[in-house]
């Protein structure tokens, strides 16, 4: 008798993209993103205007979802999703379409937290690590260095005691008047830049980052300049974006060179939104040849936030049997 196949919708909504993915038997049939272009306005994520948005676009997503799969509600087998961690607002609408989608069909619930998936995105696709993996995980809210020894047993070993990787490309293109989230505009005009200005590295022991005393010294330095010629920024952008992208680049890839050298692994990854970043990837694949690292980069559709990759992390708690009761709830904060 042939092994029976699982299928799995998958939903995320932890900030402000609205995904819906449906996973069989470890691969992704669809994978659709629905990103709010509201927030741009705003300068950042506004949680109410996000939970709105999830509301408005929750049903069509899982709907394109499943056709794209062509995949029939009565086909599930189980529905995963994200807890959290991430704005409550907007984990609340994925959670409760999750809970009900789940009673509806009796079928089980997978719950998934969202550090895990950006990690698990790696098994999205060909070839997939092999344990032990270490995998630099690096996004909006988190920069985390993750051992992983399977697919449901993940530890971090480093972590960021102040500001995001994130965090410091969105809060340097606030200073530099750049269009939020100034992460993919601060790669693109960093391509006709220059790493000609220095930032000093923070120093920080052991495997966990910093990153906001960088922070102060980007504002200083544009203080200072632009004191001394207001059109400074204006003329300068470019050479300004490429030596940001440059010392943040190396202040990851530092310390994720000295975890690989401490736990001996060499099958090493980079995951989450600031995984798409073109020149952290060119960087990592020149240090991962250096150190004779197997390296592994997710497509770019599996490093911002999408349910594809909470869809793989569900598929494996599944296997593993750990379901989630119908009384779950969402969780701004959750314990990795
Ligand atoms: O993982 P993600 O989509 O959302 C979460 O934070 O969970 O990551 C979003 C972050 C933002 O800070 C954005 O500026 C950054 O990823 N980002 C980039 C690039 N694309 C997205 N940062 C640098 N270069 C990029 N190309
Ligand atoms: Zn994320």
């Amino acid at each position: 008798m042939s092994k029976k196949s699982i299928t799995l919708l998958a939903i995320e909504s932890s900030c402000d993209d609205t995904g819906a993915a449906v996973v069989r038997d470890g691969v992704v049939l669809s994978n659709v993103t629905s990103s709010q272009v509201e927030h741009r306005l705003h300068g950042g994520v506004v949680p109410e205007l996000a939970s709105r948005q999830h509301l408005i676009h929750i049903l069509p997503v899982i709907r394109e979802a499943l056709d794209k799969a062509e995949i029939r509600l009565d086909e599930l087998d189980a529905v995963g999703f994200t807890r959290g961690p991430g704005l409550l607002g907007s984990l609340i609408v994925g959670v409760s379409m999750s809970k009900a989608l789940a009673l509806a069909l009796g079928i089980p619930l997978v719950e998934v937290h969202h550090m895990h998936a950006h990690v698990l995105a790696h098994f999205a696709q060909e070839p997939k690590p092999e344990f032990p993996f270490l995998c630099l995980t690096v996004s909006g809210g988190h920069t985390q260095i993750v051992r992983v020894m399977g697919h449901t047993d993940l530890e971090v070993i480093g972590t960021t005691i102040d500001d995001a990787a994130g965090e410091a490309f969105d809060k340097t293109g606030k200073m530099l008047g750049l269009d939020y989230p100034a992460g993919p505009v601060i790669d693109r005009l960093a391509k006709h830049g220059q790493p000609v200005f220095d930032f000093p590295e923070p120093k920080v022991r052991g495997l966990d980052f910093s990153f906001s005393g960088l922070k102060t010294s980007i504002l200083y330095f544009l203080q200072k300049e632009m004191a001394a010629n207001p059109q400074f920024i204006n003329t300068r952008v470019n050479d300004i974006c490429a030596s940001v992208q440059a010392v943040i680049v190396r202040i990851l890839l530092d310390k994720l060179a000295l975890a690989s050298r401490e736990t001996g692994i060499r099958e090493v990854g980079i995951a989450g939104g600031v995984s798409a970043n073109s020149e952290l990837r060119k960087k990592f694949e020149e240090t991962g040849n250096r150190l004779g690292w197997k390296t592994y980069v997710p497509a770019f559709e599996y490093c911002t936030d999408n349910a594809g990759m909470i869809g793989i992390a569900a598929y494996y708690k599944y296997l593993a049997g750990q379901f989630s009761e119908q009384s779950v709830g969402p969780a701004a904060r959750l314990e990795f």
